[in-house]
């Protein structure tokens, strides 16, 4: 019996450019709905534009366009993104769509008559010159904490702290710089409380990965408070009905968006109905792909509504991490924030498909790019074992045998244990866990070449007598090869439709891993997949860096949650001499540990491997470096610096770092070959 699926990724907001956060959730998702399809469980992917809320408004006034121009305009462009890295959404709708606006308009009045909407007078910054209400990322001040300036209205970059934008010093409104003033509004609320013990048994039903159901116990047992979903006139969003200036806020309709696109599919014609998925009596599947910034919306608020409103929930919500670079987070200065289109104008779309699938491991935990271990997991596995066995043996069958393929297998052990991988595969799809996935087929392409190496079909062809034996083993490589196609055809689309051509079949699928291909002529090799260019990478992150002013404004996803990076403002010192410089003692030192340390918000605790011997220092790095990347990495430390008492423990010299600080700093170390204790001078 096969499932009926619809699936869905966050819907990227339409006031900013597709980036690589964005690439990974729907390469994830689209990854995972291709693998159902191949199963032959009929699965339909919806995404849309989240094109609500003021961000679009006061982005297409500083564009000189209206909202409808800009997301209009924005929505190709997402689109087009996602068609070049082969991401296959049935539909892209918008959530500025009237079957949104139905929907939207449908629950509220649902949830209205069964009294879970009320009202109530709320106090919030207001700017009088703009005479707009300012949500806390529209608002900066100083910070209440450490009085650094410049920090926006809910959290401060510099010392981490978390406070209410009235709480800034010297606030100023970021549309206008005018001094905010306080000002009460009605909002309207939805009762989320009363949907506790509903969400409390839902989220332990499987809905959500472990970590996540146990992050979200947290949040119910502090208890849910009442959701305001309202926002006062001028916003860019659909007015709540019976309003004449309230609109609905733009949490509200993103995610009644997946219905509204799901509507818009139906409707343009099609077998499916709405009903058939969205009704709770009805036996199909609906799955959303979210980053973990977003989890409150979807596991609580999201199947809170649509309990209210009589639909059904989700079947799973599929979470995943933030994505890093070289153990930091993404930056336009260092040229790691990356557009899709800037990739695609230097590299091919399933390079980065198949990075992501290696990397990805079902879990909410942050994926981190490293360059060399993309391109030499694309290169070694992809093109230097996969592909090589098809061009291995292709060259002899065509040559020598037309194509033509033996009758029976040579080995079907060999066969027989690559087939029989089939169920952890799969399992390891359907949970996401494609890493695994990865590493298990390349384990049977690196069996299949060790299996050609050893028949030496290239010493063979030399003997007349061993014309069969050649066939025989090129067959069965291609043979184990068709089954890497197909156990791959998720994650590398292209490549598999080339495979498909060359091997002259029709559209694989998982039911074909439990025939041979015997009997049969292929097509002559054709190159299925090329080689990385390092230096094409460099490109992109070149035109990263260069383009780093024009990049959209991103909010919200789950790879977009860097701060905004500040100028260098630092000012030369002035020179000293020789000998001052000379009283400086530099030298190599390794990094054996580090660690956060508890109640700081800057530093990390940093264990020293200075030759000959270990020492502690505090360093200020922990907003730019992931930790566990130090470990194991070579830095240079000012050893002579007199010890300083700090509040967290002694810290016994200094690691030298560039950049201006937050999250854009870089640890400076030496090439490969340093030893530690080494005088750097
Ligand atoms: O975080 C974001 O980028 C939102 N635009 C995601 C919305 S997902 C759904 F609810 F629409
Ligand atoms: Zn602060």
């Amino acid at each position: 019996m096969s499932r009926r699926i619809l699936v869905t990724s966050a819907l990227p907001n339409a006031n900013g450019s597709i980036h690589l956060g964005h690439l990974l959730e729907h390469i994830q998702t689209d990854i995972w709905v291709r693998f159902q399809r191949l199963r032959g469980n009929p699965t339909v992917y919806v995404c849309a534009d989240d094109t609500h809320g003021t961000a679009t408004m006061l982005k297409a006034e500083e564009q000189g366009l209206t909202p409808e121009e800009l997301i209009a305009r924005v929505g190709l462009e997402h689109a087009r993104d996602f068609r070049g890295f082969l991401v296959a959404h049935d539909n892209y709708h918008s959530t500025h769509s009237d079957e949104n606006r139905y929907y939207c308009e449908l629950i509220y009045n649902r949830l209205k008559d069964r009294k879970l909407i009320f009202t109530r007078e709320v106090e919030q910054l207001y700017d009088p010159e703009r005479n707009i209400f300012l949500a806390d990322r529209f608002v900066k001040g100083t910070c209440p904490k450490c009085a650094s300036e410049d920090q926006y209205g809910d959290n401060c970059e510099i010392c981490g702290a978390t406070y209410d934008a009235m709480d800034l010093k010297d606030p100023r409104s970021v549309i206008s710089g005018a001094k905010p003033i306080l000002k009460i509004s009605e909002h309207y609320f939805f009762d989320l409380p009363q949907y506790s013990n509903m969400l409390a048994t839902w989220l332990r039903s499987g809905a959500v990965q472990p970590e996540v159901a146990n992050k979200l116990d947290e949040w119910l047992e502090a208890g849910l408070r009442p959701w305001d979903i309202s926002r006062d006139a001028p916003y860019f969003g659909f007015l709540i009905p019976g309003t004449t200036d309230k609109y609905f806020y733009v949490w509200v309709d993103a995610p009644i968006g997946y219905m509204a696109s799901f509507k818009d599919f139906v409707d343009a014609g099609n077998e499916l109905t709405f009903d058939e998925f969205w009704d709770a009596k009805n036996n199909t599947e609906v799955h959303h792909f979210i980053g973990k910034d977003i989890i409150n919306f979807h596991a609580l608020l999201w199947p809170a509504m649509l309990d209210g409103a009589g639909f059904r929930k989700p079947t799973r919500i599929h979470t995943h991490g933030f994505i890093t670079v070289d153990g930091k987070k993404m930056s336009k200065s260092r040229g790691t924030f990356i557009n899709a289109s800037t990739y695609l104008e230097h590299l091919e779309p399933e390079y980065l498909r198949y990075y992501f699938a290696a990397r990805s491991n079902g879990t909410v935990d942050d994926i981190d790019i490293n360059w060399d271990d993309f391109v030499q997991r694309v290169n070694s596995d992809l093109v230097g074992k996969v592909v090589n066995i098809a061009s291995r043996c292709a060259g002899f069958l065509g040559k020598q045998f037309g194509g033509r393929l033996s009758d029976t297998l040579h080995d079907e052990a060999l066969w027989n244990s690559a087939t029989a991988a089939r169920d952890a595969i799969a399992a390891f799809y359907e949970s996401g866990d494609t890493g695994k996935a990865v590493r298990e087929i390349t384990a049977l392409a690196d069996r299949a070449n060790q299996y050609i190496a050893r028949q030496e079909p290239w010493k063979k062809i030399k003997d007349p007598d061993k014309r069969d034996d050649v066939q025989a083993v090129c067959s069965q490589g291609i043979n184990i090869f068709r089954l890497l196609v197909i156990y791959l055809k998720p994650i590398l689309p292209q490549m598999a439709a080339k495979a498909e051509a060359f091997l002259k079949v029709a559209p694989l699928t998982w039911a074909d891993l439990e025939t041979p291909l015997t009997n049969h002529t292929i097509n002559s090799f054709e190159p299925l997949f090329t080689r990385m260019d390092r230096k094409a990478l460099e490109r992109v992150v070149e035109a990263t860096r260069d383009a780093q002013t024009g990049v959209g404004g991103v909010t919200g996803t789950a790879a977009s949650t860097s701060p905004p990076e500040t100028a260098n403002t630092n000012k030369s010192p002035a020179t000293i001499d020789i000998d001052e410089f000379s009283r400086v003692e530099l030298k190599v030192a390794k990094i054996v540990a580090a660690e956060a340390v508890a109640g700081a918000d800057k530093l990390l605790k940093l264990t020293l491997d200075v030759g000959d011997h270990e020492r502690h220092v505090f360093s200020g790095i922990k907003a730019a470096y992931n930790p566990d990347t130090l470990v194991g990495r070579l830095t240079v430390v000012v050893a002579n610096l007199a010890p300083r008492e700090m509040r967290f423990g002694v810290s016994e010299g200094m690691v030298l770092a560039a950049g201006p600080g937050g999250d854009d700093i870089f640890l400076i170390s030496p090439d490969d070959g340093a030893k530690p204790g080494m005088i750097v001078r």
